[in-house]
């Protein structure tokens, strides 16, 4: 089946444990390759992989940030690669990029917590940061895997409602996979249901119905 995530378009990938969303969203950034099928990214084959890769943002549900770092240093290792090695380090003596820091963190509602160490954030807090840092890398197409997983239900929302709004202000794609159904009726456009590996339906969001929802979660 063809799957398609236009710019600014918000796409919510469903389906029960082990259905392979998180194998599909590491295949479209390219960590894991292709064992058949074709994709295409920005229109066209994958070619050069890293000037792909720095396209493409992922969040994932544990945040992968380093607890005893300040928040300054985890937003700037989202820009390791593409800063030569001595920057990197002189970095973690003195940070730099702190203007671009602190103008994605100002975006994430969480300004003043730039110098903050990392483990002293609440989980909301973190999974702002781990989404200030993908937009440092001002990526074309945003992945996340479960990124409301490990957040109570308001915080969830939150942080959608803000993944939505980073997509849509820079007609940025976003796939996003989701256990909550309900989440993913009210923050996507459309739903990708996934089961045994395949993609079972990609529909708009208003024609799924709870007929097909029961299918894809029925063992
Ligand atoms: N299309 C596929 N082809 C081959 N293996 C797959 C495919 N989709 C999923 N798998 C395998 O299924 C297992 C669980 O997939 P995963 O992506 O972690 O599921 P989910 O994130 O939906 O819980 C993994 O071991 C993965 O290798
Ligand atoms: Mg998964």
């Amino acid at each position: 089946m063809r799957l398609t995530v236009g710019e600014g378009e918000v796409v919510a990938l469903v389906g029960p444990s082990g259905a392979g969303k998180t194998t599909l969203l590491n295949v479209l950034n390219l960590s894991l390759g292709l064992s058949g099928g074709r994709l295409e990214l920005f229109g066209q084959a994958v070619g050069e992989r890293r000037r792909l890769q720095r396209l493409i943002g992922t969040v994932y549900q544990r945040f992968e940030l380093v607890p005893s770092l300040r928040v300054i240093h985890n937003l700037n290792a989202g820009r390791l690669a593409e800063w030569p090695a001595w920057k990197a380090f002189w970095s973690l003596l003195y940070p730099l990029g702190v203007r671009e820091a602190r103008r994605v963190l100002e975006r994430v509602g969480m300004g003043e917590k730039l110098f903050e160490r990392t483990d002293r954030l609440s989980g909301g807090q973190l999974q702002r940061v781990a989404i200030a840092r993908m937009l440092l890398q001002d990526p074309r197409l945003i992945l996340a895997d479960e990124p409301v997983a490990s957040l109570d239900p308001v915080l969830g929302r939150e942080v959608l409602g803000l993944l939505r709004a980073i997509a849509l202000e820079g007609g940025r794609g976003l796939v996003v996979s989701l256990h909550d159904v309900g989440l993913a009726r009210g923050f996507c456009d459309r739903m990708v249901g996934v089961k045994g590996g395949e993609v079972m339906f990609n529909l708009p969001i208003d024609a799924v119905g709870d007929d097909l929802l029961g299918r894809l979660y029925e063992v």
